[in-house]
């Protein structure tokens, strides 16, 4: 994963961009850079409206939701605005000189840290559950042919014992009595429905690397405010055969790690939230897109149509802005996705907004 995404030809740093292949809320509508001007400037009292204010976009594709804030931010706040994109790919040509380009994330950030879909994309392992325990998936690079490798190190059991707790077992026939012919002893995968099982093995997704770059992310803030944005799962509702899928130019296809396309995993959100709190030292928030958008005054309404013989064309623009919150805001699409809000150093509540 790490090689396909990021290595010399890798999809994102060789390629035209994730616009370019997939459909994420920075893309869907600025309704979205929207909302999160609004929690700047939620932060940015909170944080006593100081002289220069960090945006730190990690995972930041070709910058298009710093662009977006910039221009939606009110022009006071925007004027102490210092934007940094945190990106593996190469500065793109035409990026607003004043939007500063690395590949690090800097240090002692007061501000906001944004991971709008960064963390679906960092590199983690496979693994399968066999009689035997946990063991590494290894994949074929080229075909994408999967085949049990090792067991798992102990740091990642560990992480799966906790977070990812393996399925229930169940064996089917007791390999005696009178239907010991017919009803040999089978090991088989309980399927999270009473008495649904299918006898495949099932798979995880080893989450702890993406727990460590987050914290050590959240670590890089002074004073402020981290916000990841991304499809997850919890601890109770984990799925029973993990998430690993690729896109490429607008479609799902197999995940097969070779490059031409993007490799993405869902993320264990609780897991990464709490490797963060104990970083941040501080509660964090964690709410569906849908929640956090509507508190950040984003409702999805339509307009009255009585406004449409009023005032035809700003009812069709107030039209085409409730239509793209509407997609933002989809719980079976991106407005099931986490918001995942974590406080450094200062006391703010994320979901009022200004
Ligand atoms: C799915 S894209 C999201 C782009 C953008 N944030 C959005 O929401 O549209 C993920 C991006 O994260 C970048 N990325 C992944 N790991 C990174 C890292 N450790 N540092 C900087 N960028 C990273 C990738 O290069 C890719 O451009």
């Amino acid at each position: 994963m790490e090689r396909a995404l990021y290595g010399p030809d890798g999809f994102f740093v060789a390629g035209p961009g994730p616009a370019a292949h997939f459909r994420t809320s920075v893309h869907a509508s600025p309704a979205f850079a929207a909302a999160v001007a609004r929690q700047l400037a939620v932060l940015d009292d909170a944080l006593g409206q100081p002289d220069r204010l960090d945006v730190v976009d990690v995972g930041a594709g070709r910058g298009e939701l710093l662009g977006a804030l910039l221009a939606q931010a009110a022009p006071e706040l925007a004027a102490r605005i210092h934007p940094v994109a945190v990106e593996r790919a190469a500065r793109p040509a035409g990026l607003p000189p004043e939007i500063h380009w690395r590949h690090e994330i800097p240090e002692g950030i007061t501000g906001l840290l944004l991971a709008t879909e960064w963390l679906d994309n960092v590199p983690l392992d496979v693994a399968t559950y066999t009689p035997d325990g946990w063991r590494l998936v290894l994949v074929d690079p080229t075909t994408g042919e999967e085949t049990p490798g090792r067991a798992l190190s102990l740091a990642d059991t560990a992480w799966l014992t906790h977070w990812w707790p393996p399925p229930v077992i169940k064996e089917f026939g007791s390999g005696g009595g009178p239907d010991h012919d017919a009803n040999p002893l089978i090991i088989g995968v309980e399927r999270g429905q009473p008495g649904g099982w299918d006898g495949g093995w099932a798979r995880a997704e080893v989450g702890r690397k993406r727990d460590e770059v987050w914290a050590e992310a959240v670590g890089r803030i002074e004073r402020g405010l981290a916000l990841a944005v991304d499809y997850g799962h919890l601890r109770d509702a984990r799925p029973v055969d993990g998430t690993l899928t690729g896109y490429r130019d607008g479609r799902q296809v197999p995940p097969v790690p070779d490059g031409s396309c993007d490799v993405t995993a869902h993320v264990a959100i609780d897991s990464v939230a709490s490797a963060g709190e104990r970083v941040a030292r501080c509660a964090y928030t964690l709410v569906s897109q849908r929640e956090a958008l509507r508190a950040l005054g984003a409702d999805g309404g339509r307009p009255p149509l009585a406004s449409a013989s009023r005032d035809p064309a700003g009812y069709l623009r107030a039209l085409a802005t409730a239509s793209a919150v509407a997609e933002l805001t989809d719980p079976a699409g991106l407005g099931g996705h986490w918001w995942l809000w974590q406080p450094v150093g200062v006391a703010l509540d994320p979901l009022v907004a200004r």
